[in-house]
């Protein structure tokens, strides 16, 4: 029996037209120089976003701005099978004080980060939201992966065999790693000359 378990959900893909979608975005970016949803550390974000990832957050909307079907629809299989896998039975001794979850979900916010050589962003968490994801693009392990902090403080004392200070993913291309939104986390840095492309949202569930 797993009470209270934390599930991050990793999935690659091999989709060729996902990756020519982004290609494409991140040429029409480059083209016309409209840095309005990359994020605070990428170069030349908005003054807005430029203090901090969850500062005006709001603001970045990628998806809407730019419609990539093959990837927000291999996004959305994801997250469906998130949502389902994470959506527990209430016990019926707390369904008077737990409300289950309505159904239906939707990303609230979504943006692209443009990692250069040396920057990570610091240990972190998306407050305010349900679920947070990140998507590669085209990346190397020397660029640097996500670490998840452990949030269980007697999981920190090494019992059973748990890690004490975190899991480390590689930045596996064409991925996506979904995430509770309140699970701290912090990116290793950059450690090339090419920038890191990485599309981040989060997923809001009424
Ligand atoms: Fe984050």
């Amino acid at each position: 029996m797993n009470l209270f378990p934390i599930k991050v959900h990793p999935k690659e893909h091999q989709d060729s037209e996902i990756i020519q979608e982004i290609d494409d975005l991140i040429s029409l970016l480059n083209e016309t120089q409209d840095w309005s949803s990359v994020s605070y550390m990428s170069p030349n974000a908005m003054q807005e976003t430029i203090h901090g990832t969850h500062s005006k957050q709001h603001l970045l909307q990628l998806f809407k701005k730019h419609l990539m079907p093959k990837l927000t629809s291999f996004l959305g299989e994801e997250i469906e099978e998130y949502v389902q896998s994470i959506s527990q039975q209430v016990p019926d001794s707390a369904s008077a004080y737990i409300e289950p979850l309505k159904g239906g979900w939707e990303i609230s916010q979504s943006w692209i980060n443009i990692c250069p050589k040396g920057k990570n962003f610091v240990r972190h968490t998306h407050a305010g939201q349900t679920i947070s994801g990140v998507y590669y693009h085209k990346t190397r392990p020397e660029q640097g992966g996500i670490l998840f902090y452990n949030p269980n403080p007697f999981a920190k004392m090494c019992l059973w065999g748990c890690e004490e200070e975190g899991i480390y993913f590689d930045p596996v291309p064409q991925s996506v790693i979904l995430f509770p939104s309140w699970l701290e986390h912090q990116t290793e840095p950059n450690r090339t000359d090419d920038p890191r492309y990485s599309i981040a949202f989060n997923v809001h569930l009424p």
